[in-house]
């Protein structure tokens, strides 16, 4: 398959795809693997994510150290990598210690600052506020070793964003680890660089994403990166549908599973991503996102909002567009 090049602007386009990729993949893999330069990894955030990220790094044999505020979160984030772990291992007939030395590989603690002082690359998967990331980012930068690596999960902000209060030098070493939920299964990261990434740094952490199993897409830092920029439009159109008294949520969800094949419809979906994070990307996008702020489609419906404010968030809370049995 190829792409056609109908004229000479979609031609121009394509050469400066070319360009950006070579530039992006010409230095190729790292001459030592990741493994020799990243070895420890501090997770910020127990969530369904940063448990996700955690567990998926601790199967491939990293070392983790999972942060959040509570005992009670950190307690709650090993159990779920407990049973996701457990899932897997019934799967695939592993013995039985198997989940045991997995978890063996995870350390948690509440000490924000001790969690990240020997990491090789920090991922931080806590809540979608900007203010609340970049203070965190900036107390970590403080005490982080000058060479370790910063990451942010997010699936609103950008990237320039949540790095703006890091020392110049570790903004250099800052990218987007965007992972997908159920992380135990979906394959995808989307790294997210900004201008001033270095090749080196994205063919490093491309062997990194590789090495946990999983597989790596490029993205310049623009809000929601690839995945995310297609789906919420897709959300949102959903729900208009639905608001509007076209099609119930049970035949759109039943219309995308069976008409274009997708293995979730999308108010299930929003009940697995939790219907809080699908209105964080539409309120960040409708206040500061470049080339999007403003723009109608992404300010959250009163509708959303009430549904948010009783607690209607999802999976997570037992009752989102669907009840679940806790
Ligand atoms: N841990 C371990 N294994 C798990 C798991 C978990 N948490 N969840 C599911 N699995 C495994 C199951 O064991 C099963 O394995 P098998 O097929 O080998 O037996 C497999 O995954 C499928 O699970 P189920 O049979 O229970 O259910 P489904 O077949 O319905 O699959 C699904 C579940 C993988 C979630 C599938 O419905 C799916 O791919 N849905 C779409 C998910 C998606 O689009 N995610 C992206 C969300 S967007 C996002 O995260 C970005 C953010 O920024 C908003």
């Amino acid at each position: 398959m190829s792409t056609s090049t109908p004229n000479s602007t979609a031609e121009w386009a394509l050469r400066r795809q070319r360009q950006v990729l070579d530039h992006l993949h010409g230095k190729g893999q790292p001459e030592i693997g990741p493994k020799a330069t990243i070895s420890h990894i501090a997770i910020y955030g127990a969530g369904i994510m940063g448990s996700g990220i955690a567990q998926v790094a601790a199967q491939s044999g990293y070392k983790v150290t999972l942060w959040d505020v509570t005992q009670a979160d950190l307690d709650r984030g090993i159990h779920t990598i407990r049973i996701s772990l457990a899932r897997l291992a019934r799967k695939t007939g592993q013995p039985a210690d198997w989940v045991q030395s997995i978890l063996s590989r995870i350390s948690s603690t509440t000490d924000q600052l001790a969690a990240c002082t020997s990491a090789d690359l920090v991922i931080e998967a806590i809540v979608e506020n900007l203010s609340i990331k970049q203070d965190l980012l900036s107390r970590l930068d403080k005490v982080a070793k000058p060479t370790c690596i910063f990451a942010t999960n997010t699936s609103s902000l950008l990237v320039a964003d949540v790095s703006a209060k890091l020392d110049e030098e570790r903004k250099q070493r800052m990218v987007a680890l965007h992972f997908f939920n159920p992380v135990a299964v979906m394959k995808l990261v989307e790294i997210a660089y900004m201008d001033g990434t270095s090749p080196e740094l994205l063919a490093l952490l491309k062997a990194w994403v590789h090495d946990i199993g999983k597989v790596p897409v490029l993205c310049r830092d623009t809000p929601g990166f690839i995945v995310n920029r297609l789906m919420v439009p897709y959300n949102i159109e959903a729900r208009q549908l639905v608001e509007r008294g076209d099609a119930t949520i049970e035949d759109v969800d039943t219309a995308m599973k069976l008409g274009a094949g997708y293995p979730m419809g999308p108010f299930e979906l929003m009940d697995m991503t939790g219907l809080d994070t699908g209105y964080h990307i539409m309120k960040a996008w409708y206040e500061t996102a470049p080339g999007l702020s403003g723009d109608p489609r992404f300010k959250p419906s009163p509708e959303m909002e009430r549904m948010i404010r009783d607690g209607y968030l999802g999976r997570k809370s037992g009752r989102g567009y669907y009840v679940y049995d806790k």
